[in-house]
């Protein structure tokens, strides 16, 4: 007699919940509403991309996670890592929350290295700070880290300084500075604004070589929608400090249902369209923060608002796995863009034999698939 036993799947654990964000600053006797009311979960081994024009709030919402925002900030409603609260702890309780189970690589790796020492050294005090590990140890996990990150001649490297480095290998190096306690969530904050087009798409593949194989949530933000739409699993739109669509990426660039979304992919060049057509822009001006109106904040520059968006909308669950906020929601007809995937970056790299995997060395990594696009050899080159 056989037995018939149902396969089961384990859902990913929920690492990240944002419940009712908001954060107002105080200057210059104004407050400025930065973020409000911003709610969204975050489930591991899941890349989330947070696309919207500048100042609609993306960095100070992360930053809020990270504990990095100066006193000058007013925090309320609740982010929690697992089941520990963030908002409100002390500076000394998020100094071990920090780096340990909540990492951020920013835009400019130059900045956050230190010039006068070497890359290795940097990894390796990191390592000594957040984990047990004694020298040697952290030394040598010192040198499968850069290797994790592909980092071209690891061992050489190791004993290297910032400035002999080019900007791509920076970036590595800091991604591993990120990954030294094996954090739940990694946040890329304009992590590849500052590289080539070609760099940029091979740090991204490496976050989300990572993020597959080790299980890490990644929380990127970008000015670059082809890259989100590339590489994220989900988009999360903000304006004015808000969430104003949420969906899976295939969903949200086929089916945009939110005006503002619409404009803001509108807003960028498509290989599709004729050469010298002119872009088209985003009429008006971002809301000032210090002075929101009641209603949909996008109103003023909306071509669909009608009299019902004197009241403001609330992000919904309009359709399963998508939400909007907005009463007058494009036409489905009118709403697929790039027919799903935006600029597909890493398909433009060659494929290329898979040479100098050093990966397997890395202690305590699942089995992986190698990513097919890149080898460090190319990279070597490209950086
Ligand atoms: N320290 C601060 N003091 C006062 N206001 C601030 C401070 N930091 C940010 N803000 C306000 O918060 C708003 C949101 O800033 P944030 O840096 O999150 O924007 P962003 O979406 O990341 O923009 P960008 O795409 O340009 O990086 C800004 O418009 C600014 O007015
Ligand atoms: S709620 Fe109204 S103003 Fe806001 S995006 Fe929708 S249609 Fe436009
Ligand atoms: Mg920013």
């Amino acid at each position: 007699m056989t037995t018939e036993t149902t396969p089961t799947t384990t859902e990913p654990e929920t690492v990240l919940t944002v419940e009712d964000l908001r954060i107002t600053f105080s200057r210059g006797g104004r407050r400025i509403h930065a973020v409000n009311g911003l709610s969204y979960e975050l489930k591991a081994g899941r890349m989330l991309a947070i696309i919207g024009e500048s100042g609609s709030g993306k960095s100070v919402s992360v930053r809020a996670l990270m504990g990095l925002l100066p006193p000058s900030a007013f925090i309320t409603g609740s982010a929690r890592l697992g089941d520990v609260e963030l908002v409100g702890k002390s500076d000394k309780s998020m100094r071990s929350i920090r780096g340990r189970d909540i990492a951020m690589v920013f835009q400019d790796p130059s900045r956050s290295l230190n010039p006068t020492m070497s890359v290795g050294a940097q990894i390796t005090e990191a390592l000594r700070t957040q984990t047990d590990l004694g020298k040697k140890e952290a030394e040598a996990r010192a040198v499968e880290l850069l290797k994790l990150v592909r980092l071209p001649a690891a061992e050489r490297r190791f004993h290297e300084y910032p400035h002999q480095l080019s900007g791509g290998m920076r970036q590595r190096v800091m991604i591993a500075i990120a990954l030294a306690a094996d954090p739940k969530v990694l946040i890329a904050d304009e992590a590849t604004t500052a590289l080539d087009v070609t760099t940029q798409a091979q740090i991204m593949e490496l976050l989300a070589d990572l993020q597959h194989r080790l299980g890490t949530a990644v929380i990127m933000i970008s000015h670059d929608l082809g890259l989100a739409a590339s590489y994220a699993d989900e988009v999360m739109v903000m304006y004015a400090g808000q969430a104003v669509e949420h969906a899976e990426t295939e969903t949200l660039f086929q089916n945009v249902r939110m005006p503002y979304t619409k404009a803001l992919l509108g807003a960028i060049p498509q290989l599709s369209t004729p050469s010298h057509s002119l872009l088209t822009v985003i009429g008006g001006h971002p809301p000032d923060l210090s002075a929101l109106p009641a209603g949909c904040p996008f109103a003023p520059r909306c071509p669909k608002a009608t009299d019902a968006c004197d009241e403001a909308p609330e992000l919904k669950e309009h359709e399963p796995g998508h939400l909007y906020a907005c009463w007058n929601p494009v036409a489905k007809e009118d709403s697929a863009l790039f027919g799903g995937r935006a600029l597909p970056l890493d398909e433009t790299l060659e494929p290329v034999d898979d040479e100098d995997r050093t990966l397997d060395a890395v202690h305590s990594l699942p089995e992986h698939e190698p990513i097919e696009a890149l080898n460090d050899l190319n990279e070597e080159k490209a950086l």
